[in-house]
């Protein structure tokens, strides 16, 4: 059977949201984020992370993360972000077109996660160049991260602590935050505010829904006001916002964005497993959310290809590919998977 590992943004829309979309499309309804639905996300996500927020609506992860990072960081200062983030790889400048030119700043560490040492060692060599250098402005983490692995709350808690302690902001990429929740089994505060995150980019488009991300404040909600301008002067305060908005109220009801997560997540360990028992394959990272990154010669991954299952090779290294599940992955596409692996 044929199966598609490429990507979860290529999955389809589930159908609680897809049934939302139904009710919220009838009659009228207040444009640009003022309608009922948009009105409610607030009070939503307050509830969820349990505390006050601010949410505003969009519809890519993209801009989600340059808004935030653009808001809190000045021409001249610099965002610290992990050498194989997204916003520094894959957003084509995003940041540092929204920021007025701000840089972004590449600080390894293993598993594609932020090492502490690292980020020590990054800051330290920002000091000292007075107004000739950029200015450390914000710090930008991954979760669950772009290499399929997982932060623990300690772990985040000591990055945002490195910056708060620099009046810096501190901003969560969670294009696949329900993942993270969902392998951690935690209250999603515990890898948000309460580890020190001051933003978060909620990701739901790949996790179910379609064009729609909720940019969250828990602190720094004096912000709000130039997030809304930016999010305006870029084009993205989009009329018809209730239709982002209704998706997000029906992704959180009742826990469907974690029950979604969960099953992704599951599909992953199953293939995971079956790697780690494979003669020749391995796996690159810890398999701690729904990626999977193998290892292995070209001849074997294209074993996987020939037999109509689609994935997609790591730029630039053709013994090393990416396998991502959804929402909507069954049993029997993984299934399939690994079974083109083991012959
Ligand atoms: C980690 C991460 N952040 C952000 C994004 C951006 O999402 P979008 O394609 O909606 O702009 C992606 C998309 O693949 C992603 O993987």
């Amino acid at each position: 059977m044929s199966a598609n590992f490429r990507s979860d943004n290529e999955s389809p829309v589930a159908q609680p949201v897809w049934a939302a979309l139904e009710r919220a499309n009838r009659g009228t309804a207040h444009a640009y984020a003022e309608d009922e639905w948009s009105r409610r996300l607030d009070g939503a996500f307050g509830e969820l992370f349990g505390t006050e927020v601010s949410v505003l609506p969009v519809a890519t992860g993209t801009v989600a993360n340059a808004i935030a990072l653009a808001a809190t960081t000045p021409p001249w200062g610099s965002v610290y972000c992990h050498d194989q983030s997204h916003v520094y790889r894959d957003e084509s400048g995003a940041p540092e077109f929204f920021g007025n030119g701000l840089r972004l700043v590449p600080v390894g560490g293993p598993d594609g996660k932020i090492g502490a040492a690292e980020l020590a060692e990054a800051l330290h060599d920002a000091e000292g160049h007075g107004v000739h250098s950029y200015a450390p402005a914000a710090l930008t983490v991954t979760q669950s991260t772009e290499s399929g692995s997982v932060y623990s709350p300690g772990e985040l808690s000591e990055l945002c602590e490195m910056a708060r302690c620099r009046g810096m902001a501190t901003h969560l990429d969670g294009a696949r935050f329900a993942n993270a929740v969902a392998s951690l089994g935690c209250d999603p505060a515990d890898i948000s505010w309460r580890a020190g995150i001051e933003m978060l980019s909620f990701g739901a488009a790949k996790n179910g829904c379609v064009a729609a991300e909720a940019l969250v404040f828990f602190e720094r909600r004096e912000l709000l006001e130039t997030a809304e301008r930016l999010r305006k002067r870029s084009g993205h305060l989009l009329s018809k916002m209730r239709y982002v908005s209704a998706q997000l109220l029906a992704y959180l009801e009742d826990g469907l964005w974690l029950e979604l997560a969960a099953h992704a997540n599951r599909q992953a360990a199953r293939f995971a497993a079956a790697v780690e028992n494979h003669p020749e394959a391995r796996l690159e990272f810890p398999v701690q959310a729904n990626e999977v990154f193998v290892r292995w010669s070209p001849e074997g991954l294209g074993l996987i290809a020939n037999r109509d299952i689609e994935f997609n090779h790591w730029p630039g290294h053709d013994d090393l590919a990416r396998f991502v599940f959804a929402h909507s992955t069954t049993d029997a596409e993984t299934q399939a998977l690994i079974t083109a692996m083991e012959t």
